[in-house]
Protein backbone atom coordinates (compact mmCIF):
# COMPACT_ATOMS: atom_id res chain seq x y z
CA UNK A 1 0.00 0.00 0.00
CA UNK A 2 1.54 3.49 -0.67
CA UNK A 3 1.36 6.83 1.21
CA UNK A 4 -1.19 8.16 -0.89
CA UNK A 5 -3.61 5.02 -0.35
CA UNK A 6 -2.85 4.87 3.21
CA UNK A 7 -3.81 8.32 4.22
CA UNK A 8 -6.79 8.17 1.92
CA UNK A 9 -7.98 4.96 4.51
CA UNK A 10 -6.83 6.62 7.23
CA UNK A 11 -8.62 9.95 6.81
CA UNK A 12 -11.91 7.29 5.62
CA UNK A 13 -11.72 6.06 9.24
CA UNK A 14 -11.90 9.01 10.64
CA UNK A 15 -14.23 10.40 8.92
CA UNK A 16 -16.52 7.13 10.00
CA UNK A 17 -15.15 7.59 13.58
CA UNK A 18 -16.70 11.39 13.41
CA UNK A 19 -20.07 9.90 12.03
CA UNK A 20 -20.10 7.65 15.18
CA UNK A 21 -19.21 10.17 17.12
CA UNK A 22 -21.90 12.40 16.11
CA UNK A 23 -24.44 10.21 15.91
CA UNK A 24 -23.83 9.82 20.26
CA UNK A 25 -23.51 13.16 20.91
CA UNK A 26 -24.53 16.50 19.33
CA UNK A 27 -22.53 18.38 21.07
CA UNK A 28 -19.48 16.68 20.40
CA UNK A 29 -17.53 17.81 17.57
CA UNK A 30 -17.24 14.97 15.13
CA UNK A 31 -13.36 15.94 14.44
CA UNK A 32 -12.73 16.56 18.05
CA UNK A 33 -8.53 14.42 18.58
CA UNK A 34 -8.29 13.91 15.07
CA UNK A 35 -4.65 14.60 13.98
CA UNK A 36 -5.11 16.84 10.60
CA UNK A 37 -4.03 19.81 10.60
CA UNK A 38 -0.99 21.56 11.99
CA UNK A 39 1.73 24.75 11.56
CA UNK A 40 1.96 25.56 8.02
CA UNK A 41 4.08 28.55 6.03
CA UNK A 42 2.90 29.51 2.60
CA UNK A 43 2.17 33.01 0.94
CA UNK A 44 -1.13 34.59 0.20
CA UNK A 45 -2.97 35.86 -2.87
CA UNK A 46 -1.07 39.00 -2.21
CA UNK A 47 2.47 37.86 -2.16
CA UNK A 48 2.97 37.91 1.73
CA UNK A 49 4.32 35.19 3.67
CA UNK A 50 1.21 33.11 5.91
CA UNK A 51 1.59 30.81 8.87
CA UNK A 52 -1.15 29.20 10.85
CA UNK A 53 -0.34 31.22 14.19
CA UNK A 54 -1.80 34.17 12.04
CA UNK A 55 -5.35 32.82 12.38
CA UNK A 56 -4.95 32.36 16.41
CA UNK A 57 -8.32 33.13 17.72
CA UNK A 58 -10.56 33.03 14.69
CA UNK A 59 -12.28 29.94 13.53
CA UNK A 60 -11.09 28.33 9.90
CA UNK A 61 -12.56 27.11 6.87
CA UNK A 62 -10.23 25.38 4.86
CA UNK A 63 -10.82 23.87 0.86
CA UNK A 64 -8.04 22.58 -0.88
CA UNK A 65 -8.46 22.64 -4.52
CA UNK A 66 -7.22 24.47 -7.47
CA UNK A 67 -8.31 27.19 -10.24
CA UNK A 68 -8.02 25.39 -12.60
CA UNK A 69 -10.37 22.98 -11.73
CA UNK A 70 -13.15 23.07 -14.30
CA UNK A 71 -16.25 22.17 -12.74
CA UNK A 72 -15.82 20.69 -9.21
CA UNK A 73 -13.65 23.80 -7.58
CA UNK A 74 -16.05 26.70 -7.79
CA UNK A 75 -19.20 24.24 -7.03
CA UNK A 76 -17.63 24.17 -3.73
CA UNK A 77 -16.29 27.60 -3.16
CA UNK A 78 -19.41 28.97 -4.18
CA UNK A 79 -21.29 27.02 -1.85
CA UNK A 80 -18.77 27.80 0.69
CA UNK A 81 -18.74 31.47 0.15
CA UNK A 82 -22.80 31.72 -0.10
CA UNK A 83 -22.87 29.99 3.14
CA UNK A 84 -20.26 32.12 4.75
CA UNK A 85 -22.68 35.40 3.62
CA UNK A 86 -25.21 33.86 4.75
CA UNK A 87 -24.59 33.97 8.03
CA UNK A 88 -22.87 36.98 7.68
CA UNK A 89 -26.59 38.59 6.96
CA UNK A 90 -28.32 36.15 9.83
CA UNK A 91 -25.25 36.41 12.73
CA UNK A 92 -22.47 38.51 11.58
CA UNK A 93 -20.66 38.79 14.74
CA UNK A 94 -20.54 34.89 14.52
CA UNK A 95 -19.35 35.25 10.73
CA UNK A 96 -16.83 37.47 11.39
CA UNK A 97 -15.14 34.72 13.56
CA UNK A 98 -14.65 32.57 10.47
CA UNK A 99 -12.02 33.10 8.31
CA UNK A 100 -12.52 31.10 4.81
CA UNK A 101 -8.95 29.84 3.60
CA UNK A 102 -8.61 27.78 0.37
CA UNK A 103 -4.98 26.29 -0.73
CA UNK A 104 -4.22 25.48 -3.92
CA UNK A 105 -2.91 21.78 -4.61
CA UNK A 106 -1.54 23.04 -8.09
CA UNK A 107 1.31 25.39 -7.04
CA UNK A 108 2.72 25.38 -10.25
CA UNK A 109 -0.07 27.48 -12.26
CA UNK A 110 -1.72 29.15 -8.94
CA UNK A 111 0.47 31.61 -8.42
CA UNK A 112 -1.07 34.42 -5.78
CA UNK A 113 -1.82 36.56 -9.09
CA UNK A 114 -4.16 34.10 -10.04
CA UNK A 115 -5.59 33.04 -7.10
CA UNK A 116 -6.20 36.58 -6.20
CA UNK A 117 -8.27 36.60 -9.05
CA UNK A 118 -9.64 33.30 -8.28
CA UNK A 119 -10.93 33.76 -4.60
CA UNK A 120 -12.33 37.25 -4.88
CA UNK A 121 -14.90 35.48 -7.45
CA UNK A 122 -16.05 33.31 -4.14
CA UNK A 123 -15.93 35.62 -1.00
CA UNK A 124 -14.67 38.83 -0.26
CA UNK A 125 -12.90 37.51 2.41
CA UNK A 126 -11.20 34.37 0.58
CA UNK A 127 -7.61 34.21 1.30
CA UNK A 128 -6.06 32.11 -1.62
CA UNK A 129 -2.88 30.20 0.06
CA UNK A 130 0.27 28.50 -2.37
CA UNK A 131 3.31 27.69 -2.21
CA UNK A 132 6.84 25.17 -3.08
CA UNK A 133 5.34 21.59 -4.43
CA UNK A 134 7.12 20.87 -1.17
CA UNK A 135 5.14 22.99 0.73
CA UNK A 136 1.73 22.32 -0.55
CA UNK A 137 2.67 18.39 -0.41
CA UNK A 138 2.91 18.84 3.17
CA UNK A 139 0.49 20.79 4.43
CA UNK A 140 -1.89 18.46 2.23
CA UNK A 141 -0.78 15.44 4.27
CA UNK A 142 -0.82 17.71 7.66
CA UNK A 143 -4.89 17.79 6.68
CA UNK A 144 -5.14 15.12 5.53
CA UNK A 145 -5.93 15.59 1.76
CA UNK A 146 -4.70 13.28 -0.70
CA UNK A 147 -4.24 15.17 -4.26
CA UNK A 148 -2.62 13.74 -7.73
CA UNK A 149 -1.80 15.21 -10.82
CA UNK A 150 -3.74 13.71 -13.87
CA UNK A 151 -2.25 13.83 -17.47
CA UNK A 152 0.93 14.44 -19.37
CA UNK A 153 3.97 14.94 -17.94
CA UNK A 154 5.02 18.13 -19.78
CA UNK A 155 1.69 19.40 -21.30
CA UNK A 156 0.43 22.48 -19.50
CA UNK A 157 -3.01 20.92 -19.71
CA UNK A 158 -3.50 19.31 -16.99
CA UNK A 159 -5.84 18.35 -14.38
CA UNK A 160 -5.42 17.93 -10.22
CA UNK A 161 -7.40 14.89 -8.63
CA UNK A 162 -8.27 16.11 -5.35
CA UNK A 163 -10.07 15.58 -2.36
CA UNK A 164 -13.78 17.70 -1.91
CA UNK A 165 -13.54 18.41 1.85
CA UNK A 166 -14.44 21.50 3.58
CA UNK A 167 -12.42 21.32 7.09
CA UNK A 168 -13.62 23.68 9.87
CA UNK A 169 -10.93 23.72 12.84
CA UNK A 170 -11.02 26.38 16.06
CA UNK A 171 -9.83 29.13 17.18
CA UNK A 172 -6.95 26.95 18.19
CA UNK A 173 -5.99 25.35 15.28
CA UNK A 174 -8.15 21.86 16.39
CA UNK A 175 -10.24 20.25 13.93
CA UNK A 176 -13.97 20.40 14.62
CA UNK A 177 -16.19 19.15 11.61
CA UNK A 178 -16.82 18.64 7.92
CA UNK A 179 -18.81 21.48 6.71
CA UNK A 180 -21.00 19.66 4.13
CA UNK A 181 -20.38 21.78 1.07
CA UNK A 182 -22.79 19.58 -0.79
CA UNK A 183 -25.85 20.59 0.85
CA UNK A 184 -25.58 23.99 -0.66
CA UNK A 185 -24.98 27.52 0.93
CA UNK A 186 -28.20 26.60 3.41
CA UNK A 187 -25.88 23.02 4.28
CA UNK A 188 -22.49 25.35 4.72
CA UNK A 189 -24.05 28.09 7.58
CA UNK A 190 -26.18 25.87 9.63
CA UNK A 191 -22.58 23.71 10.39
CA UNK A 192 -20.63 26.98 10.97
CA UNK A 193 -23.68 28.20 13.18
CA UNK A 194 -23.41 24.82 15.06
CA UNK A 195 -20.13 25.01 15.89
CA UNK A 196 -18.93 28.94 15.90
CA UNK A 197 -19.40 30.43 19.38
NI1 LIG B 1 -11.32 20.93 -7.98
Amino acid sequence: MNETARSRISLLLLLLAGLLVSACSSETPPLEGASIGGPFTLTDQNGQKVSDTDFEGKYRLVYFGFSYCPDVCPVDLQSIGQGLGRLEKSKPATAAKVQPIFITVDPERDTPSVLKEYVAAFHPRLIGLTGTPEQIASVAKAYGVYYSRRGEENSKDYLMDHMRIALLFGPDGKPIAIVPHDKGAEGVSSELERWVT
